[in-house]
């Protein structure tokens, strides 16, 4: 049985007291669960108050070479020195803001099945792709591209967050159809490529998940899991996802 998700992306939120005050909530609440686990992708400054509160902590981004001239980034031997247990790959901002290309990705992949760090590879569509109705083949086409150097021996470390482009922050998660159809497209796919371990990858959903829309969501078949924004910042929401989960 694939093992379930729930994993906050912070991106640039949050200052450190506010970090030590959502710590500090998440301590007084209960997150006991069975086969589910609790992820938190800070900024990068971060990542040790994550870790040394118990938590999985995860870095936002990585660089694909081991160490060197390359001011601003982090490589993943830096990052697993620290404790950190995985990355996050291809996040459509990373891909629309920092023009972060499929060989760039490609390239990430490939430096954490080489250093066996697990990754969430991130993938999904943008607005005029889904009006043009080439999402299935547009999305398929970014895991094609961006697992191309990752090998079965390494698919243990894969988990996939499909997140529609336009429902990132919009307040207008994609509908459970939607979800329904992209995730078995995915699923299959993985299968294509990698043969029936392609069964065991995890695929979340990302895209505005809230407590209001969480428990339907992860009814769909092949959403192991969310990766969320905005209602991950505030630790009683995002209690309330983990209980969604549970459900
Ligand atoms: P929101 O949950 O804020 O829509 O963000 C989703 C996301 O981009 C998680 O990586």
């Amino acid at each position: 049985m694939r093992k379930k998700i729930l994993a906050a992306n912070w991106k640039m939120n949050l200052t450190q007291p506010e970090v030590k005050a959502w710590l500090h909530t998440y301590q007084t609440l209960d997150w006991s669960a069975l086969n589910a686990s609790l992820r938190v992708y800070p900024s990068a400054i971060y990542l040790q108050d994550i870790q040394r509160a118990g938590l999985h902590c995860g870095a936002q981004n990585v660089y694909f070479e081991a160490s060197g001239a390359y001011t601003g980034e982090l490589s993943i031997e830096q990052l697993q020195s620290v404790g950190v247990q995985s990355v996050l790959i291809g996040h459509s901002e990373r891909r629309l803001l920092f023009k972060e290309d499929d060989t760039l990705v490609a390239q990430k992949v490939s430096a954490c099945a080489r250093a066996a760090f697990p990754f969430i590879l991130c993938c999904g569509e943008a607005q005029d792709i889904r009006e043009a109705g080439t999402h299935l083949a547009n999305v398929l086409a970014q895991l094609s591209e961006n697992l191309r150097l990752l090998s079965s021996a390494d698919l243990h470390l894969l988990v996939v967050a499909y997140e529609p482009i336009w429902a990132i922050g919009s307040g207008l998660s994609a509908d459970l159809d939607q979800i329904t159809e992209m995730q078995q497209a995915i699923r299959n796919h993985l299968v294509e490529l990698f043969g029936s371990a392609g069964h065991q990858v995890p695929i979340l959903y990302g895209g505005s998940v809230n407590a209001a829309n969480a428990e339907a969501i992860f009814s769909c078949p092949n959403v192991d899991g969310a990766l969320v924004g905005g209602a991950s910042l505030d630790p009683l929401v995002f209690h309330q996802l983990w209980k969604a989960l549970q459900a």
